[in-house]
């Protein structure tokens, strides 16, 4: 039942593609030993990542893009920008990452938190991707990260994903950062891709913030 919900959600081809990468990451598992989470969510497994992907590579020319929690880097991988980078807590998937990925030139792996941000060598961002972490954030916080963040390095444009689907809640965003424009997750509909425009949030100076993570 379960397998076939799932066949449903992502399609034959890429069911029979994630088997084939389940086996791999199994491999990158055992060499490097990292959290089982990412075993459980192969590369095509997840219609969340498409929708981000294609959302990102809407935007032409874009200068860099980073991914925040990138974990084997499934999305980072394959932005296109003249410079990517992934960056996540976990060294251990950093270090698989990298070995995943070794073949994409522009793109380069961190290990670290939101602070990581401080180390890369841009001004700004263009596109910044939070994906799997703040999603059950309350609109609040949601803000209070993007401050947080933004302290760390300003960027034009910010994605993350919410399982929260309640009027209010949209209401709430809206108020905190203006129009937002979001997308189904493309597979069970159980969480939406959000996107923010910041052009204007330079606005936010750092005594309106409180710096936490
Ligand atoms: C659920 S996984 C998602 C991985 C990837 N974004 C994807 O969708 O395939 C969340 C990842 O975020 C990382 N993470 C959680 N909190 C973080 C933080 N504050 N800074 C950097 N990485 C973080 C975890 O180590 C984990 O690898």
């Amino acid at each position: 039942m379960k397998v076939i919900k799932k066949l449903k959600s992502i399609g034959f081809q890429s069911m029979i593609l994630s088997s084939l990468d389940f086996a791999y990451t199994y491999l990158l598992y055992k060499k490097y030993n990292f959290d089982k989470w990412h075993l459980s969510a192969p590369k095509y497994s997840r219609t969340y990542r498409d929708v981000i992907i294609t959302t990102v590579n809407q935007n032409q020319n874009l200068k860099n893009c980073v991914e925040i929690g990138c974990g084997l880097g499934h999305i980072i991988g394959h932005i296109k920008a003249d410079k990517t980078y992934g960056i996540d807590l976990c060294s251990k998937v950093i270090e698989a990452a990298t070995f995943y990925y070794r073949k994409r030139r522009h793109l380069s792996f961190l290990s670290g938190g939101f602070e990581t941000l401080r180390d890369l060598p841009e001004d700004d961002i263009d596109a910044l991707i939070l994906p799997n972490i703040i999603f059950d954030y309350d609109a609040n916080r949601i803000y209070e990260t993007v401050s947080n963040l933004y302290q760390y390095k300003p960027f034009k444009m910010f994605i993350f994903d919410s399982y929260r689907q309640s009027p209010d809640f949209f209401e709430q965003l809206k108020d905190c950062f203006g129009d937002i424009s979001y997308y189904d997750d493309g597979g069970d509909g159980d969480r939406r891709i959000f996107v923010l425009s910041l052009e204007e949030f330079s606005l936010v100076t750092k005594e309106e913030v409180v710096l936490s993570e």
